[in-house]
């Protein structure tokens, strides 16, 4: 390893070294928190591999030590190899000698709780299956056709005034619209809550309180549907075979919120910048050539929502990446560098179309079980704003633009726009009861970019296997012979106000036909 500053973990760092800035701590580790690690991530990583290889030791909050896996096909052996690598938290040997005290400020993430995240083994596949059956019972087209309501509705709020910003304003609402509506509680839907997810996942002051408030809606949700069920994913779990305690149900429905909130709303969010200030998508978007899954899955590679998953401890000592692991260390699954790992990925202005290897949706046993409802959300509300706001542009210069992040994820602060104003759009008002599923699932979250031939990727993930859905695209389906809900028409759902350029037109239609809306 050939670095200017590689010295053994123990030693005194050399004058050269910045072990005398913040980036770098006791044996000459660096910190995975503080202003180097938030700033740039991407040079930290790049640091870390010269240095270390696939697998970097580094230093969390208070210095603790842990390992960050770096490699792609490291990463996927850790995910998916839980008799070495487990979820169950309480093994970290850091907690059970000590060293890590219960207020440390990573402790929400780690501390155990009875949810299918900190579960191996058969309990995993309990819990899991519930929430996995409850999930396919949800209205694939049914969900859509609110995604695209929910966008419009806060377009609504900002198209007369010709300015937004689509962090605040959009990409922070929209995933919470959505899953209130799927969980069965719509009207619980507000700023508060909005706020209280937001506070849960960013360790503010106040996130034990924004905690209380989560839990008291969902137990009342949880108390209600106990008492008399609805066609809604709240009474699915309550009513599962798997026999879950209300606590439990609560539990689970709180992991999911949060999971689906601060994920997708960063995936939003990262869509839209790269959509704004990277010529190469906004050019092939106008010019109808590159579809809004397309954008999604590019920036999936190049921005995942979560930047690192901190969620396994070594189960007995083993070697991972040329380093020896201790029974009892914590890993960090590393999902942006493992994104960007030169050996997959030797170009990373190179085009991913059509490669879905990338791993923002982890893999493994605990590989995210939502991630096509996080696809549709941030598709089909991306496609809405565009098609409401076509000429979008960024408010401020692209260097201004600010991020805040911990050692999970990274959080666009701002996106200002400007646009021509226009008047706002009445909205249908189908009914939120057709969130259940009336035929069952055939995969049709599914709805990706339209059908045309997969080329190889760039750089082939020669003997991989990819780590979520098939690579190759969806192929365009015929509408299904009973659907649940007639598809209102186009009109009903966004009437056009400027009429935007024919391809767009054409592309709009074609999109509107595929996205089932
Ligand atoms: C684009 C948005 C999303 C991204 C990038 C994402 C990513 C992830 C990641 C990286 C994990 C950790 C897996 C691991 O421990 O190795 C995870 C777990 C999970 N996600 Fe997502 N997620 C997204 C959206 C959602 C949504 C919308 C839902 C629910 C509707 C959801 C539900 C869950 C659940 C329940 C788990 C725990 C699974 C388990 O431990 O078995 N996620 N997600």
């Amino acid at each position: 390893m050939t670095t200017p500053f590689h010295h053994e973990p123990g030693a005194a760092p050399p004058p050269q070294c910045p072990a005398h800035n913040l980036g770098v701590g006791p044996g000459g580790l660096r910190r995975l928190y503080g202003p180097e690690a938030e700033n740039d991530p991407a040079g930290l990583y790049d640091k870390l591999r010269a240095e270390h290889g696939t697998v970097a030791p580094v230093l969390l909050h208070g210095d603790v030590p842990a390992w960050l896996v770096l490699g792609h096909s490291e990463n996927l052996h850790l995910t998916r190899t839980p008799s070495q690598f487990s979820r169950d938290s309480r093994r970290w040997r850091a907690l059970q000698d000590g060293s890590v005290a219960p207020d440390h400020p990573l402790a929400p993430i780690f501390t155990w709780q009875p949810v299918c995240v900190f579960a191996d083994g058969a309990k995993h596949e309990r819990q899991r299956g519930a929430v996995t059956d409850s999930m396919e019972r949800i209205d694939t087209r049914g969900v859509r056709r609110h995604i695209n309501r929910f966008s419009n509705r806060l377009v609504n709020d900002f198209s007369e005034k010709g300015s937004a910003d689509l962090v605040t304003q959009f990409a922070d609402h929209l995933p919470m619209m959505v899953m209130c509506a799927i969980f069965g509680m719509p009207e619980e839907y507000d700023e508060r809550l909005v706020q209280a997810a937001r506070d849960m996942t960013r360790g503010t002051e106040t996130a034990v309180a924004s905690n209380a408030h989560i839990v008291s809606v969902l137990t009342r949700l949880v108390e209600r549907r106990r008492a008399e069920p609805a066609p809604d994913f709240a009474s699915w779990l309550v009513e599962h075979p798997a026999t879950m305690t209300d606590i439990e149900v609560v539990e689970h429905l709180r992991l999911i919120l949060i999971a689906a909130y601060e994920s997708t709303a960063n995936l939003i969010a990262n869509v839209l910048r790269m959509v704004l200030t990277d010529p190469r998508f906004r050019a092939r978007l106008s010019g109808g050539h590159m579809t809004v899954p397309e954008a999604v899955e590019q920036t999936l590679w190049d921005e995942p929502p979560f930047t690192a998953v901190f969620g396994r401890w070594a189960v007995g000592d083993t070697e991972l990446g040329g380093q020896q692991i201790k029974a009892g260390d914590a890993l960090l699954v590393g999902i942006a560098p493992a994104n960007t790992d030169p050996a997959v990925r030797p170009d990373l202005t190179a085009n991913m179309e059509g490669n879905r290897a990338h791993l923002a949706f982890s893999g493994g046993p605990h590989e995210c079980p939502g991630q096509d409802i996080g696809r549709a959300i941030a598709d089909v509300g991306v496609d809405a704003l565009l098609m409401r706001l076509p000429d979008l542009e960024l408010g401020v210069q692209e260097s201004e633009l600010r991020w805040v992040g911990n050692i999970m994820s990274r959080h666009l602060v701002e996106l200002p726009v400007k646009f021509a104003p226009s008047p706002q759009q009445k909205l249908d008002s189908d009914p939120l009861s057709v969130m259940a599923r009336a035929v069952r699932p055939t995969g049709d979250w599914e709805i990706s970019s339209p059908a045309r031939p997969v080329p190889e990727p760039a750089h082939s993930l020669a003997g991989m296997q990819p780590a979520h859905a098939p690579g190759a695209a969806p192929q365009p389906r015929p509408a299904p012979a009973a659907p649940p809900v007639e598809p209102a028409p186009e009109t009903a759902v966004i009437p056009q106000q400027r009429r935007p350029a024919a391809p767009a037109r054409l592309w709009q239609a074609v999109s509107r036909w595929w996205n089932g809306y």
